[in-house]
């Protein structure tokens, strides 16, 4: 039976995990490293963590002898790499929202339409693009020496094979690519003077185009899969690989996705279009702090306090915290407001307001603005009967039962919920031919498990004051 390899490269961590072909999980390793922001609205992190997090993994779980590898990882991240393929700087991450001015520049230098046209999505503060515009302005010597740019998932590929690829997803989020013709954009390349030889190819994310090394963490000569990118991968994992099923991941960042047929774009540029691993398409919302403003939540007012005792506490207070309102936006924010100035706030609070209040406003904020993300697929006409909820906050019950209630359907969890790397691991498959499509794969391997209802509680009117919170005060933000 084959044995398959699936590694996310995390914004918190690296994680590995080992499966067979029934899809049973027979291992699993992570490893933390941490994340810097030497400047406000800056976030960074040493390409070289991400691969001692590999390293680590694959040496807890005792060098795996493995048929296929995929990868997974954080998306949009910027590995700058000189002629002798060493890093220059560190990485510039997903929720890096230092590049509103290079987005303008991309706006007008390509079209306004034209970029959302070719690319799917606006330009957009995280993605890979602003990035190398902000590099050439900024730090001039240090582009000067670049001789390639690589996503976070395809540098780890880059030290285990030694070639440089990406795949159609994760590329996807670079916003030079061309997403319905899954291939990098010469237009948008030319429009922006930047030399194509930058760039890897791009492969479909269940295909192999290379091996691992010699010498390295494992054997030689593995077939390693593109895989995806985390919220591509992820969905694999949770089987929503076709229209109809609706999926929600909370982490760090919390997405709500959508497999589509066609690339069937928004036309208003909120709801953002990538290709999927499956060889089709996806719809995404993207809210940038959810599991990351719970973990704020917890290290600065939490006094101690673990997520379940916060969650704990939440549910003695009421459906809308008796007007306690919370805005996630401590990173700014993309979906559905594409706005790297907006800020978290609490508001609303009077001396009747305990810190059981202020948790229950924090769940409920994050929520928010995963409805915010909903009502945009909602809007594409991507709509289930239910809804596969992932990552570290699907183990909360109550956090399950809120966004049951502000979804309107069930949210069920699943069997196998080790999040992109699980994914990663059923590409590697396909790659082999393990499993004839991804679709396939999915059929066999994932399971549902749990399941809450809604409970009919009533949170209409804390939504509108939530809406209406970030509305009149954007401008006060935008000037602070
Ligand atoms: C997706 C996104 C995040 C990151 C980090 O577009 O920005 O989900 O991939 O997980």
């Amino acid at each position: 039976m084959a044995r398959l390899l699936g590694i996310d490269v995390g914004t918190s961590g690296t994680k590995a995990v080992l499966i067979d072909e029934t899809g049973a999980v027979l291992a699993q390793a992570s490893a933390e490293y941490p994340i810097s922001t030497p400047r406000p609205l800056w976030s960074e992190q040493d390409p070289e963590d991400w691969w001692r997090g590999v390293e680590s993994c694959l040496r807890q779980i005792g060098q795996p002898d493995v048929d296929a590898v995929g990868l997974s990882g954080q998306m949009h991240g910027s590995v700058f790499l000189d002629e002798r393929d060493r890093v220059i700087r560190p990485a510039i991450l997903w929720n890096d929202q230092r590049t509103a001015e290079e987005c303008a520049d991309i706006d007008r230098i390509v079209g306004r339409d034209r970029v959302r046209e070719i690319t799917g999505n606006p330009p957009v503060t995280g993605f890979q693009a602003p990035k190398i515009l902000w590099l050439r302005k900024h730090e001039p010597e240090a582009f000067q020496r670049v001789r390639s740019i690589l996503l976070p998932k395809d540098y780890v590929r880059f030290r285990l094979t030694g070639e440089k690829f990406t795949e159609v997803s994760d590329a996807s989020g670079v916003g030079l690519f061309d997403v319905p013709g899954r291939r990098w954009s010469d237009e948008m390349l030319a429009a922006l003077d930047l030399d194509p030889s930058l760039f890897p190819p791009a492969v479909e994310s269940y295909e192999a185009p290379s091996k691992t090394l010699a010498g390295g963490c494992l054997s030689a000569g593995i077939p390693v899969a593109g895989g995806g990118g985390d919220q591509a991968a992820g969905a694999v994992g949770t089987g929503a690989v076709a229209p109809g099923v609706v999926s929600a991941s909370l982490g760090t960042s919390g997405v709500v996705f959508s497999a589509l047929a066609e690339p069937n774009r928004d036309p208003d540029g909120t709801a953002q279009m990538f290709c999927h691993a499956n060889g089709a398409w996806h719809a995404m919302g993207v809210v940038l702090s959810c599991g990351g403003a719970l973990r704020w939540y917890r290290d600065t007012l939490g006094a101690g306090a673990s997520y379940d005792d916060l969650a704990r506490e939440a549910a003695e207070a009421p459906p809308g915290a008796e007007g306690a309102t919370f805005l996630p936006y401590l990173t700014g924010e993309r979906c559905p407001y594409q706005d790297p100035l907006a800020k978290a706030a609490f508001a609303g609070l009077t001396l009747a307001h305990s810190r059981r209040h202020l948790s229950r406003a924090v769940f409920e904020g994050v929520s928010f603005a995963l409805l915010d993300c909903m009502n945009l697929l909602r809007k594409l006409g991507a709509e289930a009967d239910e809804v596969r909820v992932t990552g570290g906050g699907a183990k909360s019950a109550f956090w399950l039962g809120l966004l049951a209630d502000l979804f309107q359907r069930p949210c069920v969890t699943l069997e196998h919920d080790e999040g992109p790397a699980y994914g990663a691991a059923i590409l590697g498959g396909v790659a082999i031919g393990v499993w004839p499509s991804v679709r396939e794969a999915c059929a066999r391997v994932v399971r549902l498990k749990g399941r809450i209802e809604p409970s009919g509680a009533e949170y209409s009117r804390a939504y509108e004051r939530y809406r209406r919170l970030y509305a009149e005060s954007a401008p006060w933000m935008h000037g602070a």
